[in-house]
C-alpha cells in the first residue's frame, strides 16, 4: 500500500479512536499502539508529560508500545525529548549518531520524531517515535504524529 493512503487510513482510524477512548489515559495508549501497530518504521512510540508541579521541570514516561527504556525521567535539558519539550517545536532526527543530544533507548534506533504537545498554548508532554530506519519520518509522518499529538492535547484541554 502506498504510503499516502496507509497515512490516511492510520488517520481515520485514530479519529475513530478519539471518539471511543473513555480516558485521555486509554487514548494515549490507543495511539502507541495504533501507531506501532499500522506505521510498519515506528518502532518504539510513546508519551513523555512533564510531571505537575516539579521544579525544575522533567519529562515522565506515561503511555508507550517498544521496548522498555532506561529514560524514565528526562530533564529538559537533556535529549531530543529535552530539545522539543523546551522549544515547543518539533525535533526531527534523520541520524541519530549524528546529534549529540540523543538519549540512546536501543541500539537499533536510527531516527527519531518528538511533537510537543500543549494545552492552552503550553507544553503539557510530547509524543516521541524511535525508528529502526534512517530518516523515517517525512512531512506526511510529522503531519500524522502531530495530528495525534494535538488529538492528546484538546483532550487534556476538555478534561481540565
Ligand atoms: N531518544 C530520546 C530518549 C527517549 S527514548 O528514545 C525512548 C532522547 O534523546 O531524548
Amino acid at each position: 500500500m502506498p504510503v499516502t493512503s496507509r497515512i490516511e487510513e492510520v488517520r481515520s482510524e485514530i479519529a475513530e479512536l478519539t471518539q471511543a477512548a473513555p480516558t485521555t489515559k486509554d487514548l494515549m495508549q490507543g495511539v502507541c499502539r495504533l501507531l506501532h501497530e499500522r506505521m510498519l518504521k515506528y518502532n518504539w512510540v510513546g508519551f513523555y508529560m512533564l510531571e505537575p508541579g516539579a521544579r525544575p521541570p522533567v519529562l515522565v514516561l506515561g503511555a508507550f508500545v517498544g521496548a522498555m527504556t532506561p529514560h524514565t525521567r528526562i530533564p529538559l535539558n537533556q535529549g531530543i525529548c529535552g530539545a522539543a519539550a523546551s522549544s515547543g517545536k518539533t525535533v526531527v532526527v534523520d541520524d541519530v549518531s549524528k546529534d549529540p543530544r540523543y538519549l540512546a533507548c536501543s541500539l537499533e534506533t536510527k531516527s527519531e520524531i518528538v511533537v510537543p504537545i500543549f494545552v492552552k498554548a503550553n507544553v503539557v508532554g510530547e509524543l516521541d517515535i524511535d525508528s529502526h530506519f534512517p530518516a523515517a519520518f517525512g512531512a506526511e509522518d510529522q503531519e500524522l504524529v502531530t495530528y495525534c499529538a494535538k488529538l492528546v492535547g484538546s483532550r487534556l484541554e476538555k478534561s481540565e
